[in-house]
């Protein structure tokens, strides 16, 4: 009986670890990519989804492609299980594929993020036009009051930028700034742009620790 038992855990776990279980989607990511400057926040943020085991859905502007390849990240295609030693993978969706499943309200996943995102892409959401995969996906998390958090990318803002950012917080979105924090020191830009990315997996509900949190920053007592 105890080796039936033994078994049991043992296949559930398997399961669990393989991702077989998860009926709620909560290893499940949409994460969008616009043409704002600020790619790394992207390829940062697909990375340490991966290594938290995320199936991660990613959606693509087709500006962004051009400016990820121009910033030197340019954006992968499909990424299987282990590549790299990381658990995650990666399944991309073409900008205009509205039969992909982040179209769909019925496709449950934990949350969307987009980094970085761009002041054209806030308004298109504030507006509503849902006319690519990326903006439909966004669409779907305000109707069905999931986590859409918005890494926001341009500098200064205009009166236009502010009334869409207050537009969309007001529908249910979080807009995170790309606006690093400096009190941990950072040693380099992977460092900067991973204290950001660390305020976007807390909102997410991860246990990651890519960024001291401030008990533990050199210098405080
Ligand atoms: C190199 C480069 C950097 C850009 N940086 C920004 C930026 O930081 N923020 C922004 O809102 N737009 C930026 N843009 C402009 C956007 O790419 C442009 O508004 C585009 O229409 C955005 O479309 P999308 O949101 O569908 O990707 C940049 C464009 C280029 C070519």
């Amino acid at each position: 009986m105890d080796r039936v038992f033994d078994g049991f855990v043992v296949g559930l776990v398997l399961a669990k670890r393989f991702r077989l279980i998860d009926n709620q989607g909560r290893n499940r990511i949409v994460l969008g990519v616009t043409g704002a400057s600020g790619s790394i926040y992207g390829a940062r943020l697909l990375r340490h989804l991966r290594a938290l085991s995320c199936e991660i859905h990613l959606v693509a502007s087709s500006t962004a492609e051009k400016v990820c390849r121009f910033e030197g990240h340019p954006l992968p295609q499909n990424v299987p299980t282990g590549s790299d030693g990381l658990a995650g993978s990666v399944i991309r969706h073409a900008e205009g594929d509205f039969f992909a499943p982040p179209a769909s309200g019925s496709f449950r996943h934990r949350g969307m993020v987009i980094a970085p995102c761009s002041a054209g892409t806030v308004g298109r959401i504030a507006a509503g036009t849902a006319d690519t995969l990326l903006l439909r996906a966004a669409d779907v998390c305000l109707k069905e009051r999931r986590p859409l958090i918005v890494l926001l990318r341009e500098t200064p803002l205009s009166r236009i930028h502010l009334k869409n950012l207050l537009e969309i917080t007001e529908a249910g979105a979080i807009v995170v700034p790309a606006s690093p924090g400096f009190y941990h020191k950072p040693s380099g830009i992977e460092e900067l742009v991973d204290g950001v990315l660390a305020r976007v997996l807390d909102l997410l509900g991860f246990p990651s620790e890519i960024a001291p949190r401030w008990k533990d920053c050199p210098g405080h007592d």
